[in-house]
């Protein structure tokens, strides 16, 4: 393959899709992922790996469904080393405008353990997955899983081996987060030295963050030489998450000056995904988090606001703006109009259509009613909460009478496909009271998982965001709300993720073992 692109681009290979989603618990509806591999398209994400079809119906449907509607990102799928694996995923990605077949076996010696496959044995499958794989599409990945903990000779062997059966990508991934910058680099920089062809494929590099070296070790595996780094929102994914997307992009721009390469990414766009990435898997960002936590652009301490109104770059490495995070925090209330919201949302990102914008503007005003200053945050917890108040159950009323004499009761109206449910519960709590309350409307045997809540901005009136996580049958669903009150939220919260979880039901998954894969 002659590559014509600069020798100091580096290709984004986003997985949220795939290796995030797989993270228990940030399981996305298919609307969600359709969104979400949009507005990776228009960042400007080279590749989106979209799912794992053979994984079951569900993944099958949403990798077709994005290659089909992918303009302009390659769109790439995963697949054990098995002919019926690679072939399910022919079927999703052909309809891409380009499409990638990504195969992979485990090549370390606990993983060659796993398929009980002699090193001579692995090899041939290897050869033979791979051709197939290239006699249906032309660009094809190959991923020695646990690469960093195989025997040097053995990888080369094997790398050699998908070469020249075509593979045109050769990912390199720290399956279990073990690697560390300079044996990351040093692995990269053998292959090429070693391996016969190398410098024909792109090398990748996928790292897991377990040890917090996942931006380190791809941004080092890139100066070896890798030329595409496979990376997540918000670093979702399971265990401690993948590289995230936003820390190696924006590392890339802000230290040209030393490390010179570039990407296609829009920075302007990451804000946004962020945000939508956060709310459909149920994965809060945490505050602290390097680009987008909520206090990555914060400047409290009375130092640092003194010399930031001096010159911003006393203690700013990156402006706001460049990751989309609006200059102004424009406050909106209760006198802001709907072409002042849809202004404000659009900036957010969010698009409306115009019965879209009505809805939203009612509860923009319910909310401003409530709370004198409406924050863009605020904004964002409302947009959040439209999306996901779908679902055949609604809380129509709730009051809960508190005290501190136990028990606390609370009265619940649900509305069941249409049907208002009235019902009375007790508990230890107002939160435990309003659950005892939906349970008796629908039992169900799913254990609570985690229940968490976020202030969404500063006082004694700001919303909070609930986040419910419920696992039945080793299966999780998350639902998330947000109010002025939080037993609302809390309320709301559990009843979506109650929805999700008959919608989860619902589906069928033929091979749900396979969701492991990390
Ligand atoms: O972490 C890993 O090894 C993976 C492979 C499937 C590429 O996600
Ligand atoms: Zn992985």
């Amino acid at each position: 393959m002659t590559d014509q692109r600069p020798r100091n681009r580096v290709l984004i290979f986003d997985t949220t899709l795939r290796d995030g989603e797989q993270s228990p618990g940030a399981t996305m509806t298919h609307d969600e992922k359709l969104e979400i591999a949009e507005l990776l398209d228009e960042m400007g994400v080279d590749i989106i790996e979209a799912g794992f079809p053979i994984a079951s119906e569900g993944d099958f449907e949403a990798v077709s469904d994005i290659a089909r509607q992918t303009k302009n990102a390659v769109i790439c799928g995963l697949a054990r080393a098995q002919f019926k694996d690679i072939d399910r995923c022919w079927e999703a990605v052909r309809h891409a405008k380009r499409p990638r077949i990504h195969t992979f076996i485990g090549t370390s010696p606990l993983h060659r353990a796993i398929p009980n496959l002699t090193m001579d044995e692995m090899a041939e499958r290897i050869h033979e997955t791979v051709s197939h794989a290239r006699n249906l599409c032309d660009n094809v990945q190959w991923s020695p899983m646990d690469a960093t903990r195989t025997e040097h000779d053995y990888l080369c062997r094997v790398v050699e081996i998908a070469i020249k059966a075509g593979a045109t990508t050769i990912n390199i991934p720290d399956t279990v987060g073990y690697t560390a910058p300079s044996e990351s680099a040093d692995l990269i920089r053998m292959l090429l030295e070693r391996v016969p062809g190398a410098d024909e494929i792109v090398f990748a590099t996928h790292c897991h963050n377990d040890l917090g070296m996942a931006t380190a070790n791809a941004l080092a595996a890139v100066e070896a030489g890798a030329r595409q780094i496979e990376c997540t929102i918000n670093g979702l994914g399971e265990r401690a998450g993948n590289t995230a997307l936003e820390e190696v992009v924006m590392a890339l721009k802000v230290r040209h000056d030393i490390m010179p390469f570039t990407t296609g990414v829009d920075t302007t766009k990451i804000m946004n995904i962020s945000r939508r990435v956060a709310a459909v898997s149920g994965f809060p960002v945490q505050y602290n988090k390097a680009i987008v936590g909520k206090n990555a652009f914060a400047h409290e301490s009375g130092i640092h606001q003194d010399g930031m109104l001096k010159n911003a770059q006393t203690f700013e490495i990156m402006r706001p703006e460049d990751v989309g995070l609006s200059a102004s925090n424009l406050v909106m209330g209760k006198h802001s109009g709907r072409a002042a919201l849809r202004d404000k949302l659009r900036q957010l990102g969010y698009e409306l259509a115009d019965n879209q914008l009505n809805d939203v503007f009612v509860r923009f005003k319910a909310l401003a009613d409530r709370k004198k200053e409406v924050y863009d945050d605020d904004l964002v917890a409302l947009m959040t909460d439209s999306t996901s108040a779908e679902g055949q159950m609604q809380v129509k009323f709730l009051r809960v009478i508190c005290g501190t004499e136990a028990p606390q009761s609370a009265d619940l109206i649900l509305t069941v496909n249409g049907v208002d449910h009235q019902v009375t519960a007790q508990g230890d709590g107002p939160v435990d009271a309003t659950f005892n309350a939906v349970k008796k409307l629908f039992p169900h045997s799913a254990r609570l998982a985690l229940y968490q809540v976020h202030a969404v901005t500063e006082g004694t009136d700001a919303q909070a965001t609930v986040s419910v996580r419920l696992e039945e049958g080793g299966k999780i669903v998350t639902g998330q709300s947000s109010d002025t009150d939080t037993v609302v939220a809390s309320a709301k919260a559990y009843v979506n993720a109650l929805n999700n979880l008959v919608v989860r039901r619902e589906k069928t998954k033929p091979a749900e073992e396979l969701k492991s894969v990390s």
